[in-house]
C-alpha cells in the first residue's frame, strides 16, 4: 500500500462522485411524467409503511434512519450508495432484451472523455505502476457477426490499492483509464496492471451502515467498460476474474457468470492474458 492509503476519504470521493454525476446526468432524469411519478413514490412509500407496521419500527429507529439519511447527503454518498444497493435492478430491466454480450452496473467512478488510444495500447499509468501486467484483447462483433471496424472500447479501473483516479488523491487524472480505438476488423489490445478488489469507503455514512447491518464492503477486482459502434446498443459492464476474493459475495450485486475472465500466464514475459469479444445489439 502507498500512503495514498492514508489521505483518501469516503467524504472526498463522495464528493467527487456527486459533482462528476452532476455533469454527465441523463437528460431524461429530470423530465419524469406526473403520472408516473405518481405511481413509483406511492409504491415506494406504501412498501416502507408496510415494513414500519410489520417489524413495529421504534422512534429510535425512525430516528436513526433520518440522521443517517442526512449524513448520507452530506458525505455526498447517494452515487456510492444508489449504485452499489440499486442500479443492478436498474441495469437488468434497462437491458433486459438483449442478444449481445451482458452488461452490468456502471457504477460511480466513470469520467467521460479519457484519451482517445489505437488499436493496440497501454492504459496511461505511473512509471512503476504495481499490480500484475494484464494484456486483455478481443474483437467488437455486431450480433449477426460482422466486425465493428473503430469500435470504441472505453476502459477504467481502480489500482493496486483498490483506488480510481479522480477519486482518490494523487493520482494522474487520466490513470488506468483510455478510449481504445478498435482496427478495421474491430479487434483491440489492450495493456494494463489487474486491479484489486474495491472496499466501499469505511469511514463515510455507506460505511456505517455496512458495519451496523454486519456485511462487508467488498467489491470483486473489476474491469469497468463501455463499448460502442455507430448503429448499435452501448454496453456498459464490467469483467471479473476467476477465483477473485467476493466474485461469489459482491456487494454490489453485479457479478454474472458470463463476466468472470480467466486470464492465462502470458507466453513470452511477465503477466496474464485473456481474451474476451463484445457483441453488440443493433441500435
Ligand atoms: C461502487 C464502486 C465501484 O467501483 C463500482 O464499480 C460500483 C459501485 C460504489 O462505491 O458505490
Ligand atoms: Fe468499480
Amino acid at each position: 500500500m502507498t500512503d495514498i492509503t492514508e489521505q483518501a476519504t469516503a467524504a472526498a470521493s463522495g464528493a467527487a462522485a456527486t459533482e462528476k454525476f452532476r455533469a454527465k446526468q441523463r437528460a431524461e432524469a429530470t423530465d419524469v411524467d406526473t403520472k408516473r411519478v405518481d405511481t413509483l413514490v406511492t409504491e415506494l412509500l406504501t412498501a416502507a409503511h408496510d415494513i414500519i407496521r410489520r417489524h413495529k419500527v421504534t422512534y429510535a429507529e425512525y430516528d436513526a434512519l433520518k440522521s443517517w439519511l442526512m449524513q448520507v447527503g452530506e458525505d455526498g454518498e447517494w452515487p456510492l450508495f444508489l449504485d452499489v444497493w440499486l442500479e443492478h435492478v436498474v441495469e437488468e430491466v434497462a437491458n433486459e432484451n438483449r442478444e449481445g454480450s451482458k452488461g452490468t452496473i456502471e457504477g460511480p467512478y466513470y469520467v467521460p472523455d479519457s484519451p482517445r488510444l489505437p488499436a493496440e495500447a497501454t492504459l496511461p499509468m505511473r512509471d512503476n505502476e504495481a499490480g500484475t501486467p494484464l494484456l486483455f484483447q478481443g474483437q467488437a462483433r455486431s450480433v449477426d457477426g460482422t466486425p465493428l471496424a473503430g469500435a470504441t472500447v472505453e476502459m477504467w479501473h481502480a489500482d493496486d490499492d483498490g483506488f480510481y483516479s479522480q477519486f482518490a488523491p494523487n493520482l494522474p487524472t487520466w490513470n488506468l483509464r483510455g478510449t481504445v480505438v478498435a482496427d478495421d476488423k474491430g479487434n483491440f489490445k489492450i495493456h494494463t496492471v489487474q486491479p484489486a478488489p474495491y472496499q466501499i469507503p469505511t469511514d463515510g455514512s455507506c460505511g456505517k451502515l455496512i458495519a451496523a447491518a454486519g456485511w462487508h464492503a467488498w467489491r470483486p477486482a473489476h474491469l469497468h467498460l463501455k463499448v460502442s459502434a455507430p448503429g448499435h446498443q452501448l454496453i456498459t459492464t464490467q469483467l471479473y476474474f476467476q477465483g477473485g476474493a467476493h466474485v461469489a459475495d459482491d456487494i454490489a450485486s453485479a457479478v454474472k457468470p458470463e463476466l468472470i475472465l480467466d486470464p492465462v500466464p502470458v507466453t513470452d514475459g511477465a503477466g496474464r492474458e485473456v481474451t474476451y469479444d463484445f457483441v453488440l445489439d443493433k441500435a
